[in-house]
């Protein structure tokens, strides 16, 4: 007999509590933080949906792995613990660890970025795209069509467009230092890269003498993907997935607060000495010694288990399953979401929920207020705040407007999902009444993080 609950595939250890709020109580929380979720304390949100970034649980194992965190200036124990740990998965010779993702993006663009030169990728990933642009390059999505449609079933929906992506490199070879791939496409919905796919980007890749890299936050719910959905993969073993996507590429950045595990982490990888040897100076500058980057030893220690534990099939299943949970019950109760649900997150597409708010108007901004109003519930607009201000000042609608449920690890049950699926179906069925909103004050780039708005008159 197989049953259908899913269940956690850990119990808890050690627990935090949360606190219950009045409805008045968040209306005048979303007051002084001007109607931005970012500005809110912690303590006033009863489920934080934000991210997956750094806020999961870590394991027993981790905890007692932080112990042995040796905080030796150069060549500490936990460095090496780290990167036979790293490089079990992913074999590139030189590894560079830094505090979190977007400081390996910012050292390997300033090193191989630059006015000219032009970085493909399925999707770039909001700091991704600014640490290209910030060098004065310019950051291309080549995503196949259907993941720019959140109806669209396909199951690997954050695929590179190879046809695109072979008539750039034919066009611009030269300018083009680095291919990137995100696994799995975060940006456009936590969706999935195929390894076929990723072994088509690499043939382009040789055919024209332009090295491949990985942006692998995610990669082992990528991985559990593949093992679901591709042909002859069903059998497999995740940590092989793993190398084999790693065999394909060149070099990868990361980082560790998402499959790494951690609170803090990531790294930069690679296979080229020379970019490495570059890179490491950049890093010496801005991060710290290149056996700890910007981390302490205990870090260093939480991500080498992380990596353990992250590919565990018990584990992965239960990601995913609890994921599509969540997006399967929305779609159900005629919620719009992005399908098939991704690995981390539901993405509701707040355009189609609420048709009668323009884009411009940012309907996506208007769900996640509501839903944080309605239940304490935090989730992330993921649409034109994010990306409708471009850098000579305009302001255009975005491809998508949709809201992110990002899904902590291990963090929350059955029943506090079940909670958010009853607050979704709430404001739902309330979609006509919600109205739009205006900015009132915003910073001149990746304004989400900071822009207070104000909601409009009806
Ligand atoms: N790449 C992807 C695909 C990401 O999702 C993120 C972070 C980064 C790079 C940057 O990593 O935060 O460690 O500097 N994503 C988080 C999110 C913030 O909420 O999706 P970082």
């Amino acid at each position: 007999m197989t049953y259908q609950t899913i269940i956690e595939p850990f119990r808890i250890h050690s627990v935090e509590p949360m606190r219950m709020t009045t409805p008045s109580e968040r209306r005048s929380a979303l007051e002084v933080a001007g109607y931005n979720l970012f500005a809110l304390r912690a303590e006033d949100v009863l489920i934080d949906l934000l991210t997956d970034s750094g806020t999961g649980a870590m394991s027993r194992d981790q905890w007692a792995a932080i112990q042995h965190g040796d905080e030796s200036y150069a060549g500490s124990p936990s460095w090496f613990r780290f990167l036979a740990s790293v490089q079990e998965l992913f074999p590139f010779p030189h590894v560079i660890p830094t505090h979190q993702g977007r400081a390996a993006e910012k050292i390997l663009f300033n090193v191989i970025g630059g006015p000219g030169k032009v970085i493909p990728n399925n999707t770039h990933f909001d700091t991704t795209r600014a640490n290209v642009e910030a060098t004065g390059a310019e950051a291309l999505d080549l995503v196949i069509a259907e993941g720019h449609d959140p109806a669209a079933l396909h199951p690997f929906k954050g695929n590179m467009d190879l046809d695109r992506l072979g008539d750039l490199l034919a066009r611009r070879r030269d300018d083009i230092p680095v291919v990137f791939v995100t696994i799995t496409n975060n940006s456009g919905g936590g969706q999935p890269v195929s390894l076929a796919n990723l072994r088509s980007v690499r043939a382009l890749c040789d055919q024209y003498g332009v090295p491949l890299f990985l942006d692998a936050c995610r990669f082992a719910e990528n991985a559990w993907f593949i093992r679901e959905r591709e042909e002859g993969q069903g059998e497999r073993d995740v940590a092989d997935i793993v190398r084999e996507i790693a065999s394909l590429a060149d070099g990868m950045t990361m980082s560790a607060k998402k499959d790494g595990m951690a609170n803090i982490g990531g790294w930069l990888a690679m296979s080229d000495p020379d970019w490495a040897q570059r890179c490491r100076e950049v890093l010496i500058l801005t991060e710290g010694f290149p056996t700890y980057g910007g981390l302490a030893g205990r870090d260093l220690e939480a991500i080498a288990q992380g990596l353990h534990e992250v590919v565990d099939h018990d584990y992965l299943r239960y990601r995913i399953q609890s994921t599509a949970y969540l997006g399967e019950a929305l779609h159900e109760s005629g919620i719009p979401v992005v399908r098939p649900i991704g690995g981390h997150a539901v993405y509701i597409d707040a355009r189609a929920l609420l048709s009668h708010i323009e884009p411009l108007e940012y309907p996506g901004q208007a769900l996640a207020i509501a839903l944080y109003e309605a239940g304490g519930i935090r989730s992330c607009e993921i649409g034109t705040v994010m990306f409708g201000l471009h850098p000579d000042g305009t302001e255009v609608a975005a491809a998508l407007d949709l809201v992110r449920l990002a899904i902590p690890r291990r963090t929350y049950t059955q029943s506090h999902i079940d909670f958010v699926i009853e607050v979704c179906r709430d404001v739902a069925s309330r979609a006509k009444d919600l109205r739009g909103y205006r900015i009132v004050e915003s910073p001149k780039a990746l304004r989400h993080f900071t822009a207070r708005f104000a909601p409009l008159a009806t």
